[in-house]
């Protein structure tokens, strides 16, 4: 089997990942933090010891203010609503996932923010395009920095000096960029990061984060037991534990510090380059086969490559690929902004993601396959 669906989620992990989830289920998975006994102490240990990775692999100097959720979704709606107030103006990028604009939408249908979409492009499209939509009662700026359906990034430095200048938050949506990008988050322009463990961090489904970058204090969107201030009908006000309410998913927390060990000794930048080599060799390959449309500009950083083919949709091209054993996803991929973005917004596209993985003779195997394809 061929698996180039990494964007969906990775597969597969580092082997390592697999042992320590079932060292934790076996030795150390006590509720974290709720009880004085060595399996409840060492699994909120081992969370801890995750934040400070997580914190160190960003360039951030406060782990405290990593909160943990389930994945980038449950991350970038808490992180949207806790910085959200009645009445504000949004901006959001034209290839944002649904996770941003569904929740915005919401907020915008139920009367309590307007929200505006600002275009990619360079850095000065995207200003130019920012600077057109920008209102007195705009306070967020939302950009998902890699897109998912496409080598599409947004200008994050440069719309975080943006952001900065004009006393903006802003929230990175670092979905498809973490693990191949080197943020280093305490310039503190960036508000919030957001991220699931799954994909290119090389952890499992059912952990993703929010680094709370301003150090947030304010409105919580969740409340429940923590294991501190029992007592209390309200929210602790100290971080983590402000945004973190129910029990937390110690296997799957010990999995991705485990996987953020692997992606620091490989180093993100070696991750991203080996992607980017293997995306260009699909990208050139891809180009040279009849009937075949890249969409999208294959030359900037990420692993992925979107395409169509002149007399056959996505989802026909997906199941030959499958039936050949070769994983790939193909449709909306849960952003039809990006897909009106890049011009593949009739039946979507097909989409190869490429991972760590990954090697040369995957990509030319797929080729001659795809390349049989009329
Ligand atoms: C850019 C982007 N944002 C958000 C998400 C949502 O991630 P999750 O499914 O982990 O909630 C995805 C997943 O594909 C994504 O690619």
């Amino acid at each position: 089997m061929i698996y180039f669906d990494n964007a969906a989620t990775s597969f597969p992990k580092p082997s390592a990942v697999y042992s320590e989830i079932s060292r934790c289920l076996d030795k150390y998975c006590g509720n974290p933090g709720r009880s004085d006994h060595k399996l409840s102490i060492d699994a909120a240990r081992k969370i801890y010891s995750c934040r400070e990775k997580l914190a160190d692999l960003y360039g951030f100097s406060h782990p405290e203010a990593i909160t943990f959720t389930y994945n980038a979704t449950y991350a970038l709606n808490m992180a949207l609503k806790a910085r959200i107030k009645k009445g504000c103006h949004v901006l959001i990028s034209d290839i944002e996932h649904n996770a941003v604009l569904r929740p915005i939408h919401k907020l915008a249908e139920d009367g309590l923010i307007s929200y505006s979409i600002y275009k990619s492009g360079s850095k000065e499209e995207v200003i130019d395009s920012i600077n057109k939509l920008i209102r007195p009662n705009t306070s967020l700026i939302v950009a998902n920095h890699y897109s998912n359906i496409t080598s599409i990034t947004l200008p994050i430095d440069t719309i975080a000096d943006y952001a900065a200048a004009h006393g903006l938050k802003l929230i990175c949506d670092a979905s498809q960029s973490s693990g191949v990008y080197p943020y280093r988050l305490d310039t503190g322009k960036i508000s919030a990061l957001c991220a699931p463990a799954h994909k290119g961090l090389y952890g499992i489904q059912g952990v993703g984060f929010i680094i709370n970058c301003d150090t947030l204090s304010g409105n919580t969107v969740i409340e429940g037991g923590g294991g501190t201030n029992s007592h209390d009908k309200a929210m602790p006000t100290f971080l983590p534990d402000r945004y973190e309410a129910g029990t937390a998913n110690t296997p799957g927390i010990a999995a991705l510090d485990t996987a953020v060990d692997f992606i620091k000794r490989i180093t993100v930048e070696e991750i991203g380059h080996k992607e980017n080599l293997l995306k260009n060799r699909f990208a050139e390959g891809l180009g040279s086969i009849k009937n075949i449309r890249i969409y999208g500009n294959v030359l900037e950083s990420g692993g992925i490559v979107s395409f169509g083919h002149r007399y056959h949709a996505p989802s026909e091209i997906g199941r030959y690929l499958a039936d050949n054993n070769i994983c790939v996803r193909s449709g909306y991929h849960c952003s039809p902004l990006a897909h009106k973005t890049i011009g593949s917004g009739d039946g979507g596209s097909v989409r190869v993601s490429l991972g760590y993985f990954n090697t040369k003779a995957e990509i030319d195997k797929a080729l001659s396959i795809l390349s049989r394809y009329n």
